[in-house]
């Protein structure tokens, strides 16, 4: 009737009658039992379930001192490690005792008398379910353990690609600007006036990182406009100028169909910058807030930057009049919401560009 690993279980036997404690003991060991600790005392019993593990509890009720149930009530307050199934002893089994010790932590109970038979049976059935458990709890844990070592090792992966992700955009990005602007400081800038733009709208933190990060993508379309038409150092033609308000559509063309939040938000910001508040923008002529926010705040930034700046058809131009051109296309070009966010973010704006200034534009 003795299930593998129970000749080994920790039995730990209370009870304040010495000829019970030997009998008990006796039949234990007897029946093969090797771990069989015995103690009269109640409280140098809670002494040794302190300090040491147990499968089971053998717990007479009524001793002197301290009974059956403060012994219970003292354990459960040792915290869950010191839990070991209880059964109790007793010579008085009326009902109230027997729902008292039940609520208050008992397994099992054996009436004092008992056949050695009945002790045998009832020890072995706690302690089977006891080591059960014991062996599931351990299997879970080590189970979470793996789990967590697994969802660790997959959150550094996802890092590591949404890093790489980044990284690919950026360059990307700096392919794109980087025959018209060879240093790359235009999207720098850009994209923090972007952001800067975005805090002064109230967007929340991810959002405007999102918008730091997506806003360099605006003119990746311009990696498919010839060096002749990107380059000139004058004035578009008409065919040329056809040429050129392709640029958002090519670069929705290359970031389109992507699960990627990043990519997908880049496409509607290289689709929608060249949009204007009043509609006459390109390439879908979309006015208002038909024009996704993005779109409509990435206008305003890069513009201020493609104004302060030099371009091979343009000299930079005077801050001053830069702000004054913006503020007189509030509400043609631009939202006149975000021109007003724009001017009270000037200083901002200035510490930004002096910050990743090139010596193109002084
Ligand atoms: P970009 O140089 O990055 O300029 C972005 C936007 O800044 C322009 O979009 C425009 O809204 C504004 N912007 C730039 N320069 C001026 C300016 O002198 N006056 C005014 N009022 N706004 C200005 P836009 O006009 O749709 O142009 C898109 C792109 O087309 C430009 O990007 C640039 O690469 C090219 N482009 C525009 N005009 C010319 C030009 O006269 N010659 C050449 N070679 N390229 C041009
Ligand atoms: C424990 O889970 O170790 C205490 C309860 C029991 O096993 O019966
Ligand atoms: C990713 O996990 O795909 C990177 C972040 C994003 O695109 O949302
Ligand atoms: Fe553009
Ligand atoms: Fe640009």
């Amino acid at each position: 009737m003795m299930v593998s690993g129970q000749a080994d279980a920790k039995i730990l036997v209370v009870d304040d009658e010495r000829d019970n404690l030997l009998v008990i003991a006796e039949q234990l060991r007897g029946a093969g039992y090797r771990a069989v600790t015995t103690v009269f005392d109640p409280f140098e019993a809670l002494t040794l379930l302190a300090a040491n593990h147990f499968d089971l509890l053998l717990l007479d009720i009524m001793m002197p001192g301290l009974d059956g149930f403060g012994v219970m009530a003292r354990m459960q307050q040792m915290g869950a490690e010191k839990q070991c199934p209880v059964l109790v002893l007793t010579a008085r089994m009326d009902e109230k005792t027997r729902l008292r010790a039940l609520r208050e932590g008992a397994r099992d109970f054996l009436s004092k008398p008992f056949l050695e038979e009945e002790l045998l049976c009832r020890v072995g059935n706690l302690l089977a379910m006891h080591l059960a458990q014991s062996h599931l709890a351990t299997l879970n844990h080590s189970l979470e353990a793996a789990v967590q070592e697994r969802t660790l090792q997959l959150e550094e992966r996802n890092r590591q690609l949404a890093q790489s992700q980044l990284e690919v955009l950026e360059r990307l990005g700096r392919a794109a600007e980087f025959r018209d602007n060879e240093t790359g400081l235009h999207l720098v800038r850009m994209s923090r006036y972007a952001e800067r733009l975005g805090q002064a709208l109230g967007l929340d933190e991810p959002t405007t990182t999102l918008l730091l990060h997506c806003a360099p993508m605006h003119d990746i379309g311009k990696v498919g406009i010839p060096d002749a038409i990107l380059l000139k150092p004058g004035p578009l033609d008409a065919g040329e100028w056809g040429v050129m308000r392709r640029h958002p559509e090519i670069g929705a063309n290359i970031l389109a169909h992507s699960r990627s939040t990043w990519l997908e938000t880049s496409r509607v910001i290289a689709l929608s910058h060249h949009e204007r508040w009043d509609g006459m923008g390109y390439p879908q002529g979309w006015h208002g807030e038909q024009i996704p926010l993005f779109g409509r705040l990435v206008a305003v930034a890069d513009c201020f930057d493609a104004l302060t700046s030099a371009r091979p058809y343009k000299p930079a131009w005077p801050v001053a009049r830069v702000v004054k051109t913006i503020q007189e296309e509030s509400g043609t070009h631009f939202e006149p919401r975000l021109v007003e966010a724009f001017v009270a973010i000037l200083p901002d704006l200035l510490a930004i560009k002096a910050q990743h200034s090139d010596g193109e534009n002084g």
